[in-house]
């Protein structure tokens, strides 16, 4: 089962993603969290992908497709994997077509979250997110059990870099410009799956299991 999620920023698609990884028993593969790896250990990735994150831009795809190419062939992906966060533009969605279509493979699900706008902004501001092992929380939709605590590791939460206002409507213009198309893109390839993503993180989850399992 190779799975692609689609969504502005703040969407839902990692929260979804990594329950759906866990029902699943698939890797959840996330670009974000790859780059924000490599930025906590200093790597010369790290410092690129820094460049462009903190502006809310795309990191180029001649630093993203190889890592992804690398990545969805490693022995853990040979029963599917979930992807989050890529492709994010259509030559990275033709990237991904192609090297799939060299080993005779394709994506089955592409799940499109849909939010508007509105309230897009309004998660960003409240979502921490935990640096060591990725869990993400919002301070009043979903919050950890102890406030700035992570459940899962008990490592203290962070807002991130990029989820500044400023930066939230600069990402939200490069979504529309450059990652929107792709839902397109995935309906003619007869592949693409809209929920409703803002009902609660339950309900969408309901609905996404419901498409994959039929
Ligand atoms: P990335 O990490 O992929 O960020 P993003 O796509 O902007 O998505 P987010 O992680 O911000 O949001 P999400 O949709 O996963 O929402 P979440 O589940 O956290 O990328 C970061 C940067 O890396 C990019 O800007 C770019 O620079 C670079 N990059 C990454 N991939 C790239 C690529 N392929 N090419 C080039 N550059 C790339 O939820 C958000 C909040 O809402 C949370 O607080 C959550 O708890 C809450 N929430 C979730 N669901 C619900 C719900 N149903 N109801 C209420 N609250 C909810």
């Amino acid at each position: 089962m190779k799975i692609v999620m689609l969504g502005a920023p703040g969407a839902g698609k990692g929260t979804q993603a990594a329950m759906i990884a866990e029902k699943f028993g698939i890797p959840h593969i996330s670009t974000g969290d790859i780059f924000r790896y490599n930025l906590k250990n200093g790597t010369e990735l790290g410092k690129k992908a820094k460049e462009y994150m903190d502006q809310g831009l795309l990191v180029p795809d001649e630093l993203t497709c190889e890592i992804v190419a690398d990545r969805i062939f490693m022995d853990d992906c040979k029963n599917g994997y979930i992807l989050d966060g890529f492709p994010r533009n259509i030559s990275q969605g033709e990237y991904l077509t192609k090297v799939l279509r060299e080993a005779g493979q394709k994506v089955d699900f592409a799940i499109n979250v849909d939010v508007p706008d509105e309230n897009i902004v309004v998660r960003m501001s409240g979502r921490r997110a935990c640096p060591n092992c990725g869990a993400t929380y919002h301070i009043v939709n979903i919050p950890p059990k102890k406030e700035g605590i992570c459940d899962t590791c008990g490592s203290e939460l962070i807002q991130r870099a990029d989820d500044k206002a400023e930066t939230v409507k600069k990402r939200l213009d490069v979504y529309h410009d450059a990652t929107e198309p792709l839902i397109q893109f995935y309906k003619g390839l007869g592949v693409l799956y809209t929920v409703d993503g803002t009902k609660p993180m339950s309900e969408v989850f309901a609905d996404i299991t419901k498409i994959l399992e039929d």
